[in-house]
């Protein structure tokens, strides 16, 4: 009686691990093409200039497929749709130039003008950027700002393309870039993980919604990449250095090896996943202390971080 009990136990502790790895790595069944499986001839990318929205916007473009660049209009924009151009000269590109710090979304005009022509079926909610040091130390205005462009920004868009999708019944998919500090406390980055966690809360519930309608949702929370991330990501936002960083961004890994990664999640069991270590670990690690456990004792460590010394 007893031993069988024990083994219910067991089984029961078991179970969220082994479903954690069966699902997460769905996306190891293979790369996917996302033209021939939605049909898509258009896609729209965020953060298109640089980093993981660059990376992505090259492999939709290898796969045959036109984009649609938004991203604050600057030079690194303007190098992007030359290099995309040049890589690529039988596809199509399209530029937004806007600001989706702007909470209003009034930059969605420029959006809908420049897309109202063509079916968008592919929508990667990518543009992000991060606002060091603690909470305080830094205007409400800035971590609004920042707030806005990571997920008022992307409520704006899947609301309208996602209600295109299904006025015109067709097949598409709409994927996030989150992070791994979505599931985790990110003190001296407090807007960072909030939004991301947001992210990943919106784009999970409207997968359910949207997948019997042909629409598959998928969020996906990368390890460390190397981009201008760091550096403020190309806004006039000034980053502090975190030591926290330093030691995850030993690993980081280059932006081009993502596309491939998200493209086989896509529409697999895999709608919230985890590529990488970091991310990974960091999972495994809420799974198996519990949050409360976490943020209690995280919180209570704090003052011995460096990274509080340093921005005290
Ligand atoms: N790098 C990492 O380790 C890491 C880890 C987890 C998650 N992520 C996430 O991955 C996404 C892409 O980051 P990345 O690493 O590729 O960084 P990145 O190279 O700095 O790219 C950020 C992109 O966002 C655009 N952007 C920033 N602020 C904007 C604004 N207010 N309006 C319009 N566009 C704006 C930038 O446009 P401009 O070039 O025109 O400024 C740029 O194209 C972000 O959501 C980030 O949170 C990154
Ligand atoms: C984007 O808009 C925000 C909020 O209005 C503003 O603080 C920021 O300076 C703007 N960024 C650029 C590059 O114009
Ligand atoms: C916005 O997203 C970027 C990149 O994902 C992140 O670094 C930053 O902390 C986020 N900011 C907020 C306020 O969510």
């Amino acid at each position: 009686m007893l031993e069988s009990f024990f083994h219910l136990l067991h089984f029961l502790m078991l179970l969220p691990f082994v479903g954690y790895f069966l699902v997460n790595f769905a996306y190891l069944l293979g790369p996917q093409n996302l033209k021939q499986k939605y049909g898509a001839k258009w896609a729209v990318v965020t953060g298109a200039s640089s980093g993981i929205g660059k990376s992505i916007a090259r492999r939709l473009a290898a796969q045959g497929i036109n984009v649609v660049l938004v991203a604050l209009g600057n030079s690194d924009l303007e190098a992007a749709v030359v290099e995309l151009t040049a890589a690529f000269p039988e596809r199509e590109f399209r530029v937004v130039a806007c600001n989706l710090s702007d909470g209003t979304g009034a930059w969605m005009k420029d959006v809908i003008s420049s897309t109202k022509d063509i079916d968008v079926q592919l929508l990667f909610n990518n543009a992000g950027y991060i606002v060091t040091g603690f909470f305080h130390q830094r205007s409400v205005d800035v971590h609004l700002a920042n707030f806005h462009c990571n997920l008022t920004a992307a409520v704006h868009l899947t609301h309208h393309f996602y209600s295109l999708l299904l006025e015109k019944k067709l097949r598409g998919a709409i994927v996030f870039t989150s992070s791994a500090a979505a599931v985790m406390p990110s003190p001296f980055a407090v807007g960072y993980g909030t939004t991301k966690a947001a992210l990943t809360e919106f784009a999970t519930s409207l997968a359910v919604e949207g997948r019997a309608k042909g629409i598959d949702v998928c969020v996906f929370h990368p390890s460390p990449v190397n981009s201008r991330f760091l550096q403020g990501g190309g806004t006039n936002v000034e980053v502090a250095k975190l030591q926290m960083f330093d030691a995850a961004y030993k690993l980081a890994s280059s932006p081009d090896d993502l596309p491939d990664k998200v493209f086989a999640a896509i529409g697999r069991p895999c709608i919230s996943v985890d590529f990488g270590g970091v991310a990974v670990g960091m999972r495994l690690m809420v799974m198996t202390l519990g949050g409360s456990l976490l943020n209690f004792g995280f919180a209570v460590c704090a003052p011995l971080m460096p990274d509080y010394r340093k921005h005290s």
